[in-house]
């Protein structure tokens, strides 16, 4: 049996009652409860890719035998905002670690396959009646500012950023397209997923939750499930045949309750495949 736990947005560095160990011990608890054969982590894990490869590797250590796989999300390519920044060179880490999914389909059995990459937003979804596509672009609205744009950069614009790695991602998937395929994003990929407008701060925001490029190609594919963090909330539908799933863990002062192990009971989805299908 292959019980696939998938979780997004664990951001280690913002909890405030518990450590990274204890992460990694709720993280193992709730793997071996759920009776895990792999778990795999959509992004999001710190604001630094050092503090994240080395999380990964711990917790690579304390899962085993059960399988590790991740990918970053924009916040695991966060450097100090005066820092020169080597995006580009932290990408290059992410897509070589032995544990990423951007670097290769991960296949499991003969007919399963899992495709992962980060993607990046695209400004597709915002309110453009308030803000024009320059506003956007400097990502900044009155005292708000979009961190991406000091903590990051990829001397590019997200447009550009966003094409390239939705090729990557047909490129990855046009390996496996004759197997079931499972795609995990870390932004999002449907506007069913970004926060409803009119909204306060997110007519702005959205801008920098979802891409556009992939839809109507995911729509149109072989894939049976779209599961995608970034966002922090917690929903999923039914739709073309295919299941859409958002489940980050989120923020602490986003929870529901006080305890970890709950929020992570809550957030983990756990895909069940049975080797006969
Ligand atoms: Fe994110």
């Amino acid at each position: 049996m292959t019980r696939i736990g998938f979780i997004s947005d664990l951001h280690i560095d913002y909890l405030r009652s518990y450590r990274p160990a204890e992460m990694i011990e709720e993280l193992v608890h709730s793997a071996q409860d759920n009776a895990l054969s792999h778990l795999i982590i959509g992004g999001d894990i710190s604001n630094s890719y050092t503090m994240t490869l080395t999380f990964i590797e711990q917790l690579q250590q304390s899962l085993s035998p059960i399988k590790l796989y991740f990918i970053p999300g924009n916040h695991d390519y966060w450097q100090d905002p005066n820092a020169s920044k080597e995006t580009w060179k932290i990408h290059q880490l992410y897509q070589t670690h032995p544990l990423s999914l951007m670097n290769e389909p991960l296949l499991i059995g003969d007919r399963l396959a899992i495709i992962g990459h980060m993607g990046w937003y695209n400004h597709a979804y915002y309110n453009q009646e308030k803000f024009s596509p320059e506003q956007i672009e400097i990502g900044r609205y009155k005292i708000a500012t979009w961190q991406d744009k000091k903590r990051l950069d990829w001397q590019m614009t997200d447009e550009e950023v966003s094409q390239i790695f939705a090729a990557e991602i047909k490129e990855q998937f046009n390996q496996v397209s004759e197997r079931q395929v499972i795609l995990v994003t870390h932004v999002v990929t449907t506007k069913d997923f970004i926060i409803p407008m009119p909204h306060r701060a997110f007519d702005f925001f959205n801008a920098f939750i979802a891409t556009d490029d992939l839809e109507p190609w995911m729509n149109n594919s072989s894939i049976s499930h779209h599961i995608m963090g970034h966002v922090h909330i917690r929903h999923q539908f039914h739709k073309n045949h295919q299941q859409w799933i958002t489940n980050s863990l989120g923020y602490e002062k986003e929870w529901r309750t006080n305890q970890l192990s709950q929020e992570l009971a809550q957030s983990l989805y756990v895909f069940n495949f049975e080797s006969s299908n």
